[in-house]
C-alpha cells in the first residue's frame, strides 16, 4: 500500500502527540512541551519531550526519537500500516486505496516472502526429520546447542533434486525461481533445487524475515557454502548476517563485531557474544559500514592475523574513508594467525575472545602501522615514499576536519619518527617550531606564570568526580616519577582547569620546573619544589604505595609511558569540554528542536557516555592499583 506524503502529513496534523502518549506514560506540561519518563529507557528524571506543535518525540537521554506513526511502531510494536489504520480511524480519516502499481511489488515481495518463509519451515522440518541425521550429527560434532539451531533457525536441505520443487509446488515455478530456491538452466532442461544435501542456515533481514540461504556442506568439498543468488529481497552487499539478532543486542552492549564467517557469528552468539555481524563471503561494502554506523559509532572489525585477514582489514580501511565523519569510525581487532573466533573460542574460551576485542586498534593506528611496515624506511627516498602513502590515506577522507586531524596525527608521528631530537643527557625535548612555552610567561622575578584560561570559558574544573581525583592523582604520581614527560605534554597540562587548588599548585610548579631544569630527574625536581606544601605532597605521592599509571617496570618503556600519559591527560581534559557541549547542545536542541539539532545533542551525548567510561576505565585500570 503507499501512502501519500500529504495523507501522511494530515494524519500527523490531525493526531495530538501528547494525549496519544499520554495514553501509555504519564505526561506534564513544561512551557510549550511536554515531558514524561522516557517509556524506551529506564529514569528518574524526566528526560523524553513531546512537542504538540511540531508532531515530534524525542528522548535528550537515550535517542528515542520520532512522530505519532513511529510511537505507534517502537512503542505499541504495530506493523507500520496498522499504526497508519488506527491512527486514521481515531482521527477520523480514510485510508486512500493502494496505488495499483506499488500495490503489484508490495503483493510480489509479499508472495517471495511467503515462499522464503515456507522453505525455512521445510528445512528446520527435513533437519528434525530422518533424512537430517547426519546434519544434526555434524552440528553437534560443532558443538552447536539447540538453542542455538533453533535461534539461527538452522535447517537441512534433502539431497534431491526435486524435493523442495515439489513440496512448495503450490508457488508456481517461476516464483521459486526468482526466489532463488530453483536453479533454472537455459534451454530445453527441467528446473530443479539449488540447496541439495547441505545444512541450511537462513540469511534474516532486519525485521527477522528470511531473504535467502547459506548452505554448508557436510564435511570436505566444494563449494563449502552455496549461497542465494540476488532475488528482488535479496542483496548481498546491503546486507549483514545475523543483523536482526545483533541489533537489538548492540543496543544492549554498544558493540558491534564484525567477522568473516557464518559460523563465527554464531560461534560468538554462543559463547555470549550477541552482537556479532557477517559479510555474506565478500569485502565489506559501503552500505554495510552505513548499516553498521546505524548501530553503534565504531564496529570493530574482526580479521584473522594471517596476511590474508590483514589484507581484509586494510581493504575494509580503505573503503571507510570517504564515508568517515565525526565520531564515526571502525576498530580493528586482529585474531591470533590462522584462528577464526570460532576456533579460537573453541580453543580458548570467551575470555580470549574478549582480550582480542578489548586489544582492537583505531584506524589512525592501524592505517600507520600498515604504512609503517609496508616498505622499508632506510633511505631518504624510502621515508619520502612512506610521507606520499600516508597522504593518499588524508586525501581519501572527504570530511574537512576528520582530514585534519589525520594530517596534524600523521604529521606529528612522521616528524617524531625521522626528525625528533636524539634526546641528550635527558635535556627536555622541545615542542615543534620552538612554541614550548606557548602562553607562559615570566613574572618580574623571573618565574614561570600559566597562560590564563580563554576568555568565556565556563568549563568546570577538573577534579569534581571521585574518577578524575584518582586519575588526576595517578597523572600526577607518574609525572613525578618521570619528569622528563612534563616537558612533552606540557601544552595540555598548562590548559587544564583543576579544582583542587593543593594539586593545581603542584603541576603548576612542575611545569615551570620543566622549562628551568635541564637533568630531569625526580630529585632535582623535588629540589625545585622547596620545602613547602608542595614539596610534601610531591613526596607523598612517591610513596611506593601510590596508585600511578607507570610502575617502576614500565621505566624503560618511555614511549609507552608516554602514550599511556598522553591519553589520561586528553580524558581529563575532555571531560569539562564536553560537559559544556552537552549542555550547550541541548540548550540549542530544546530551543529550535530539528533533525539536526537533535542529532548534534545525541552525537555529542554519546561522546559523553564514551568519554565517562574511558575515564572509568583509565582511573581502574589495573597499574594504578
Ligand atoms: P569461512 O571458510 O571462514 O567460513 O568463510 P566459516 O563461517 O568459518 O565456516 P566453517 O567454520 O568452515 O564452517 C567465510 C565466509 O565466506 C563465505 C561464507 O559467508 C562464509 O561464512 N563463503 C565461504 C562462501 O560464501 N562460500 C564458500 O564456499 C566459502
Ligand atoms: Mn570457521
Amino acid at each position: 500500500m503507499s501512502l501519500s506524503p500529504a495523507f501522511l502529513d494530515e494524519l500527523r496534523m490531525r493526531t495530538s502527540l501528547s494525549t496519544l502518549i499520554g495514553r501509555t506514560v504519564k505526561v506534564q506540561k513544561a512551557g510549550r512541551e511536554y515531558k514524561a519518563c522516557c517509556p524506551f529507557h529506564n529514569e528518574k528524571t524526566p528526560s523524553f519531550t513531546i512537542n504538540d506543535e511540531k508532531g515530534f518525540y524525542h528522548c535528550f537521554g537515550c535517542g528515542a526519537h520520532g512522530d505519532a506513526i513511529r510511537w505507534m511502531t517502537d512503542q505499541r510494536g504495530l506493523p507500520f500500516i496498522e499504526a497508519v489504520k488506527e491512527l486514521a480511524a481515531a482521527a477520523g480519516m480514510d485510508v486512500p486505496a493502494p496505488d495499483p502499481r506499488m500495490a503489484k511489488r508490495a503483493e510480489k515481495a509479499k508472495g517471495l516472502h511467503d515462499v522464503m518463509a515456507a522453505a525455512q519451515a521445510l528445512f528446520e522440518e527435513q533437519l528434525g526429520g530422518i533424512e537430517g541425521a547426519e546434519a544434526r550429527e555434524y552440528l553437534k560434532r560443532r558443538g552447536i546447542g539447540e538453542a542455538t539451531q533453533r535461534a539461527f533457525g538452522f535447517g537441512f536441505s534433502a539431497d534431491s533434486k526435486g524435493k523442495l520443487k515439489g513440496a512448495l509446488g503450490e508457488f508456481g515455478e517461476a516464483m521459486l525461481i526468482e526466489a532463488g530456491l530453483l536453479i533454472d538452466p537455459d534451454g530445453e532442461r527441467e528446473s530443479y533445487d539449488r540447496f541439495r544435501g547441505r545444512l541450511m542456515l537462513p540469511i534474516r533481514d532486519i525485521r527477522g524475515r528470511v531473504i535467502a540461504f547459506g548452505g554448508r556442506i557436510l564435511g570436505q568439498g566444494e563449494p563449502k557454502y552455496l549461497n542465494s543468488p540476488d532475488t528482488p529481497l535479496f542483496d548481498k552487499g546491503r546486507t549483514l548476517y545475523n543483523i536482526d539478532r545483533a541489533s537489538p543486542a548492540s543496543r544492549q552492549s554498544g558493540r558491534v563485531i564484525v567477522v568473516e564467517g557464518y559460523m563465527d557469528v554464531i560461534a560468538l552468539a554462543q559463547a555470549g557474544f550477541g552482537e556479532a555481524v557477517a559479510p555474506l563471503g565478500t569485502a565489506l561494502t559501503e552500505h554495510q559500514i552505513e548499516r553498521l554506523w546505524k548501530m553503534v559509532d565504531v564496529p570493530v572489525l574482526c580479521f584473522d592475523g594471517d596476511a590474508a585477514g590483514q589484507k581484509a582489514a586494510i581493504r575494509a580501511a580503505a573503503r571507510a574513508l570517504p564515508l568517515l565523519r565525526p565520531g564515526m569510525s571502525l576498530a580493528f581487532a586482529t585474531l591470533p594467525a590462522g584462528q577464526d573466533p570460532d576456533d579460537l573460542i573453541r580453543a580458548e574460551g570467551p575470555a580470549a575472545m574478549e582480550q582480542v576485542l578489548d586489544a582492537a586498534e583505531p584506524l589512525v593506528e592501524r592505517l600507520w602501522k600498515h604504512e609503517q611496515n609496508a616498505a622499508p624506511l632506510d633511505t631518504p627516498e624510502q621515508r619520502a615514499a612512506l610521507k606520499q602513502r600516508l597522504n593518499a590515506i588524508t586525501g581519501a577522507i572527504a570530511h574537512p576536519d576528520v582530514r585534519a586531524h589525520y594530517v596534524q596525527i600523521f604529521r606529528q608521528r612522521y616528524d617524531a619518527l625521522f626528525f625528533a631530537r636524539p634526546e641528550q643527557g635527558g635535556a627536555p625535548r622541545h615542542q615543534r617550531g620552538g612554541g614550548a612555552r606557548q602562553g607562559w610567561q615570566r613574572d618580574r622575578r623571573g618565574n614561570w606564570k600559566p597562560p590564563l584560561p580563554p576568555v568565556g570559558s565556563e568549563a568546570r574544573a577538573i577534579g569534581m568526580s571521585g574518577m578524575e581525583q584518582r586519575l588526576l592523582r595517578a597523572v600526577l604520581a607518574s609525572l613525578l616519577r618521570h619528569p622528563e614527560q612534563i616537558a612533552l605534554h606540557r601544552e595540555m597540562l598548562s590548559a587544564l582547569h583543576i579544582g583542587d587548588s593543593a594539586l593545581a599548585g603542584l603541576l603548576r610548579a612542575m611545569v615551570a620546573a620543566s622549562f628551568t631544569q635541564e637533568t630531569v630527574e625526580t630529585e632535582g625536581l623535588l629540589t625545585i619544589l622547596g620545602q613547602g606544601e608542595v614539596y610534601n605532597m610531591a613526596k607523598g605521592m612517591l610513596r611506593a604505595d601510590t596508585f600511578t599509571f607507570t610502575p617502576n617496570r614500565m621505566k624503560t618503556d618511555s614511549s609507552r609511558v608516554s602514550r599511556d600519559l598522553e591519553e589520561a591527560i586528553r580524558v581529563m581534559a575532555q571531560g569539562p569540554e564536553l560537559e559544556t557541549a552537552l549542555a550547550e547542545a541541548t540548550r540549542r536542541a530544546r530551543e529550535d528542536l530539528n533533525e539536526e539539532t537533535f542529532a548534534e545533542q545525541q552525537r555529542i551525548h554519546r561522546l559523553k557516555m564514551d568519554h565517562d567510561q574511558r575515564l572509568a576505565e583509565l582511573a581502574q585500570s589495573e597499574d594504578i592499583m
